[in-house]
């Protein structure tokens, strides 16, 4: 009986602490949401409930992602890190985030993306990496990121984008493109032929549009 009881009481405390709620956080059961915005964090919280679907991290000072950050959140959809002190993103990192559709990284200081980051991400839809300090991105972003639909590259270092990657993601709804260093050589020209052709697809949204021919008219 006094075994039972100290059995169960282990039992209680492992399940209290996989689905306890990280100190510096707050966590809504209902929406499934962790909100641990501006509380100072320099690392992503362990012991976050394994079912949380939006998890809010942005306006904080985290530095490394360490490469099991998420695997026991699983359900991800939205992912909010922007405003952090992010420099490098290891190839695993959202590896098993395989129901993301939101990852947030604008205003962080990455400067390289890695061909594996984010190739393994089927449901992404919406990718902010802008204001960074990237200064080239991988020919491709692997063969699961099909259903990118917006893409934000503002405020970077690129000097250009290969073609093969825009056309890697057939849709794309919008991107944003300025603000970076773009070079008006021969290498911009695949760019130019991609953003016509983006152009006269006509599925674009007009935010796009705007932003295309401001690139268009910077060049
Ligand atoms: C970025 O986060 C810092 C706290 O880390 C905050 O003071 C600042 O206002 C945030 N910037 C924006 C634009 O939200
Ligand atoms: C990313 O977060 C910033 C605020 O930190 C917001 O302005 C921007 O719209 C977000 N990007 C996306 C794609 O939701
Ligand atoms: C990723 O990049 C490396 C070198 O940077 C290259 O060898 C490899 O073929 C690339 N992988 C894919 C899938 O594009
Ligand atoms: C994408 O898929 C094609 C064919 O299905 C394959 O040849 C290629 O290596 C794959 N690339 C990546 C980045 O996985």
């Amino acid at each position: 009986m006094k075994g039972s009881l100290l059995l169960m009481s282990t039992v209680m405390t492992i399940i209290d602490l996989v689905s306890s709620c990280p100190l510096k956080c707050l966590c809504y059961r209902f929406s499934k949401t962790v909100d641990c915005r501006n509380r100072g964090l320099t690392e992503v919280p362990s012991h976050l409930p394994a079912d949380t679907q939006i998890l809010l991290l942005s306006n904080n000072h985290i530095q490394k992602i360490s490469q099991h950050a998420f695997t026991d959140t699983l359900s991800l959809k939205i992912l909010d890190l922007s405003n952090n002190s992010v420099s490098g993103l290891l190839p695993n990192t959202f590896k098993e985030l395989q129901n993301l559709q939101i990852l947030n990284l604008t205003k962080n200081f990455i400067e390289y993306v890695d061909n594996k980051t984010f190739s393994s991400l089927p449901h992404l839809k919406e990718l902010d990496i802008s204001s960074n300090s990237i200064l080239s991105l991988p020919e491709t972003l692997g063969n699961n990121t099909r259903r990118i639909t917006l893409l934000s590259l503002k405020h970077n270092k690129l000097e250009k984008v290969d073609r093969l990657l825009l056309d890697s993601l057939p849709n794309l709804k919008v991107v944003l493109f300025k603000g970076n260093f773009w070079q008006c050589n021969c290498q911009v020209f695949g760019l130019k032929l991609w953003l016509e052709s983006f152009l006269y697809r006509g599925d674009a949204g007009t935010e796009n549009h705007q932003e295309s021919q401001e690139k268009q008219w910077r060049n």
